[in-house]
C-alpha cells in the first residue's frame, strides 16, 4: 500500500515521573501522529524516599520509540521523515553513573524524595541568619529537598561507590535528561554528557543571571580551600556542560532513522510552556502531571517572588536567542494522589475511575484532604508538613474522599495562582492547562469553580512533548516558531467557565487553608 507523505516529522521523548512517552508530530501542523506510553515503577524504600531505576527508565524510552515507530509504519507513515528528536523530562531527579562501565551507581533519587530533609536543615543552619532563601538571588530557588544539589550531596555521603567514583573522575552526575541523552548518543562509547539551561536551573548549582554554573556552589575555585562551598563538593567533581543547542547522533533506532539528531532538551514544565506557546511576558500555563506546575513567562528578566514562587529559566530557543524566565509555582502532589488512592488505598482500580467515583456524590461533604506526602512546596516550602484528611463523619464514604482529592489539586493550584497574581500585580484572567489529569472533566470544572476564572485546555493535551518536538524541529530548521496559533490547525481548545458563586468558592477555599495549617502543625 501507498506510503502517506506528510513532509518532515518531529518527535519527542517525554520522560515524566510516572511514565515515559515517545510522540511523533507533523512538523508543519503540530498534528500528533502516533505515540506510545509506558508506566514507570517507583519504589519507596523508606518513609519519604522515592526512587526509580535508571535502567528501567532507559528501557522504557527504547520501548516507546520502537512501539511508536511500529505504529507509524502500520499507518503507512514513513519514519525516515523524523528529522529531529527533542528530549523533555522530569526535572531535578538525580543520577550518578560510571562513565567507564556505563552502569548507574545508585537508583535515581526522584525530585519528590524527602531523604535530604536533615541535609537541608544542616545547610540552612550554615547560612547567615539561617535563611532558606540564602541562594535565591543566584539560583532563584529556596534551599529545599526538591533540587538536585542536595540529592548529590546525599549520594556522595551515603553511597561509597559514588564517593569513590567522584574522586577517581569516573562519576557522571546528571538529571534524567543527561542520562537519557548520554545513553542515546552512544553511552560509554562517547555519549554526549550535557544538560540544558532549564534543567540546569533546577540543580541549585546554576546562576540564572549569568547562565553559568556557580563557581562557589560547584566549588570550581580550586585555589580556594577545598570543601569550602556550601555543598562541600570536592574539587574533583565534574559538572557536565549545559548546552541547549547540542547535536547528538542518535544510536539505537532502526537503521532507517539512524541519521536523526537529538537536538533540543527542555525540562518538562518549560516544554509545556513552549508547547502552549506562552511566549509573551505575562502568559501562563498550568500542567497537571505527578505534581502540578504553574509557570508564568516574565520575559527576558528574572523576577524574584515575594510570595513563595521560584524563579526559573523558562527556555532559550537558539544559540543567539535570549533566555526567557518564568515565575513558577510548584505543587508536589497532584496526579500522585490518584496513584496513591489506587495503589495504597485500593479505592479505585484505574485512574479513570476517580472521576466517576467523585461525580457520584459531587461534593466532599465537608471533608478536606491535604496530600502533603512530600511536605508542602509552593508557597509554603515546609518539608515537615504531612498529609491529613479532616472533616470526616460516619457519613463520609470513598466517593467523598475521591471528591476531596480532586478538590485538593484545585485548591493547591488556587494557592499558586494567588501567589502569582500578588507577585505580578496583574491577575490572570483565564488559566491555560494541560497534562494527563486534564482529561478529567470534573476536575477541570472544579478548577474553574475554585479559581473563579475560566480554564482553557487544548484538545491535544500532550503539549509538553509538542514543545520539545517543535523546539528540536526549529533547531533543525523543519518547524518554525513563526507559526501563529491559528496555523496550528490541529490545536483547538475547550473552555470551562466557573459555575458556582464566588462566595461559595471562597468559603471552601478558606476551609482548605485551615486544613493546610493543620498539616503543617500536626505534631504540635
Ligand atoms: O519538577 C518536577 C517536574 O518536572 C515533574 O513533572 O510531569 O513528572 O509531574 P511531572
Amino acid at each position: 500500500s501507498e506510503r502517506i507523505v506528510l513532509g518532515p516529522l518531529v518527535a519527542a521523548v517525554d520522560q515524566g515521573t510516572s511514565s515515559t512517552r515517545f510522540l511523533v508530530f507533523n512538523a508543519k501542523t503540530a498534528e500528533l501522529l502516533s505515540h506510545h506510553q509506558v508506566e514507570i515503577k517507583q519504589s519507596f524504600p523508606k518513609e519519604g524516599w522515592v526512587e526509580e531505576d535508571p535502567k528501567e527508565i532507559l528501557q522504557s524510552v527504547y520501548e516507546c520509540m520502537d512501539r511508536t515507530c511500529e505504529k507509524l509504519t502500520q499507518l503507512n507513515i514513513d519514519i525516515s521523515n523524523i528529522k529531529a528528536i527533542g528530549v523533555t523530562n522530569q526535572r531535578e531527579t538525580t543520577l550518578v553513573w560510571d562513565k567507564e562501565t556505563g552502569e548507574p551507581l545508585y537508583n535515581a533519587i526522584v525530585w519528590l524524595d524527602l531523604r535530604t530533609q536533615s541535609t537541608v536543615e544542616r545547610l540552612i543552619n550554615k547560612t547567615p541568619g539561617r535563611n532558606k532563601n540564602h541562594l535565591k538571588h543566584k539560583t532563584g530557588l529556596p534551599i529545599s529537598t526538591y533540587f538536585s544539589a542536595v540529592k548529590l550531596r546525599w549520594l556522595m555521603d551515603n553511597v561509597p561507590e559514588v564517593h569513590k567514583a567522584v574522586l577517581s573522575h569516573r562519576a557522571m552526575f546528571g538529571t534524567v535528561d543527561s542520562w537519557i541523552i548520554w545513553c542515546l548518543t552512544g553511552g560509554k562509547k562517547g555519549g554526549v554528557h550535557c544538560t540544558d539551561v532549564t534543567n540546569a536551573s533546577r540543580t541549585m548549582l546554576f546562576n540564572i543571571h549569568t547562565l553559568a554554573w556557580d563557581p562557589d556552589l560547584c566549588n570550581f575555585n580550586h585555589f580556594k580551600q577545598q570543601h569550602s562551598s556550601l555543598f562541600g563538593f570536592p574539587a574533583e567533581i565534574r559538572i557536565f556542560n549545559w548546552n541547549s543547542h547540542f547535536r547528538g547522533k542518535f544510536f539505537g533506532l532502526k537503521d532507517e532513522v539512524s541519521t536523526v539528531w537529538i537536538l533540543q532538551c527542555l525540562g518538562d514544565q518549560s516544554a509545556a510552556l513552549v508547547g502552549q506557546m506562552c511566549f509573551q511576558d505575562g502568559q501562563a500555563k498550568n500542567t497537571y502531571g505527578t505534581g502540578c506546575f504553574l509557570l508564568r513567562n516574565t520575559g527576558t528578566k528574572p523576577v524574584m517572588s515575594d510570595h513563595g514562587l521560584l524563579t526559573t529559566v523558562a527556555y532559550k530557543l537558539g544559540r543567539d536567542k535570549p533566555a526567557f524566565y518564568a515565575l513558577e509555582g510548584s505543587v508536589a502532589i497532584a496526579g500522585a494522589v490518584v496513584r496513591w488512592l489506587k495503589d495504597n488505598l485500593g479505592i479505585i482500580h484505574a485512574d479513570t475511575d476517580l472521576e466517576k467515583l467523585a461525580a457520584a456524590v459531587g461534593t466532599s461533604y465537608g471533608c478536606y484532604f491535604v496530600p502533603a506526602f512530600s511536605g508542602l512546596y509552593a508557597p509554603y516550602w515546609e518539608p515537615s508538613a504531612r498529609g491529613i484528611i479532616c472533616g470526616l463523619t460516619q457519613f463520609t464514604n470513598r466517593s467523598h474522599l475521591a471528591f476531596a482529592a480532586l478538590e485538593a489539586v484545585c485548591f493547591q493550584v488556587r494557592e499558586l495562582m494567588d501567589a502569582m497574581n500578588q507577585d505580578s500585580g496583574i491577575p490572570l484572567s483565564q488559566l491555560q492547562v494541560d497534562g494527563g489529569m486534564t482529561s478529567n472533566r470534573l476536575l477541570m470544572q472544579l478548577q474553574a469553580d475554585i479559581l473563579c476564572i475560566p480554564v482553557v485546555k487544548p484538545s491535544m493535551p500532550e503539549t509538553t512533548a509538542l514543545g520539545a518536538a517543535m523546539a528540536a524541529g526549529a533547531a533543525e530548521g523543519v518547524s518554525v516558531w513563526s507559526l501563529s496559533p491559528e496555523d496550528l490547525t490541529e490545536v483547538t481548545s475547550e473552555k470551562f467557565d466557573p459555575q458556582i458563586n464566588p462566595e461559595e468558592s471562597e468559603f471552601r477555599y478558606a476551609r482548605w487553608k485551615k486544613a493546610v495549617q493543620k498539616s503543617m502543625n500536626w505534631e504540635t
